[in-house]
């Protein structure tokens, strides 16, 4: 079984929009200790044959596993012949990257069965034809990703510790929010988040933003709620991960992830279906 882990993107700023209708993005991902697992096989039959034990998720065009072995078959020139079996645990539309960590573990697993490297550049070219977070999940650990989110660079400076999402049981569509996000016309950060180091995650947390937080909050008026609800409880900042609906806190020690937890599931208390799950952020 491949572990296909779910990530937040700690900082995101949207730079500009570009011709081709994307965004040019800076933004720091991290993978989470959280994750589906993908199970591939080689079979009789052609093409990919599909089954998931979430029946809302079956082998259809827009499904990004199927996506990702059409694009690798493309790619590759490779005829495929397997079975996948997928056990879906990640919320989908929740800005943790499901989709796309399926749809990489799907390349990876691809690759491993034909004989291909795991640095070759058709995976990645496979990677960003199928959606802009699938390369993050190539290589995984810590990134700063440009361009469309394609481009990756190790962060130098990762971020050890805990985060408590706070996950709204309705996602949000990315498209959209990207639509009613005004980008910032500024070129170059003075430092990044990253730049220069913290004593905790109190004070790394000040440092961060997401530039999509208020479109995602405009075209999901419950989101906006929700933040409302949780930002600022004990003086601990909210964040939106990638274009929501997950929203998340950091901390240094699990058990004050806990706590927190606790706290905000109170001040939740009446505000419809949410849950919380503590997560260990991952480096590597
Ligand atoms: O690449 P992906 O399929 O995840 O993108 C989904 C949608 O999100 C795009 O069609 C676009 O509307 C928006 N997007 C964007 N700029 C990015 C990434 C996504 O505008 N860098």
């Amino acid at each position: 079984m491949l572990r296909a882990y779910a990530k937040i993107n700690l900082h995101l700023r949207v730079l500009r929009k570009r011709a081709d209708g994307f965004h040019d993005l800076l933004t720091w991902m991290q993978r989470v200790d959280w994750f589906d697992e993908l199970e591939i096989r080689s079979a009789d039959t052609d093409g990919v044959a599909w089954s998931c034990d979430d029946a809302r998720l079956g082998p259809t065009a827009d499904n990004l596993v199927i996506r990702a072995a059409n694009a690798f078959g493309e790619r590759c020139g490779v005829r495929l012949h397997v079975a996948v079996r997928l056990v879906k645990r990640l919320p989908q539309g929740a800005g943790l990257g499901g989709g796309s960590s399926d749809a990489a573990a799907m390349l990876i697993g691809l690759a491993r069965m034909h004989g291909i490297a795991s640095n070759d550049a058709r995976l990645f070219e496979a990677a960003a034809d199928v959606g802009s977070d699938v390369p993050f999940f190539l290589g995984g650990g810590a990134a700063i990703a440009t361009d469309r989110g394609t481009v990756l660079a190790a962060n130098p400076r990762p971020f050890d510790g805990f985060a408590t999402l706070i996950l709204p049981g309705f996602g949000t569509s990315t498209p959209r929010v990207y639509g009613a996000c005004r980008p910032r016309a500024m070129e170059t950060e003075e430092t990044p988040p990253w730049g220069r180091s913290w004593k905790d995650a109190e004070e790394l947390s000040l440092r961060l933003e997401n530039d999509l937080l208020h479109a995602a909050c405009a075209v999901e008026p419950r989101l906006g709620a929700l933040w409302g609800r949780v930002n600022g409880i004990d003086d601990v900042r909210v964040h939106l991960s990638g274009s929501g609906s997950t929203l998340f806190a950091l901390f240094d020690e699990e058990a004050a992830a806990r706590a927190w937890a606790a706290r905000a599931e109170s001040a939740l208390t009446g505000a419809g279906d949410v849950a919380t799950r503590v997560v260990r952020v991952l480096s590597d």
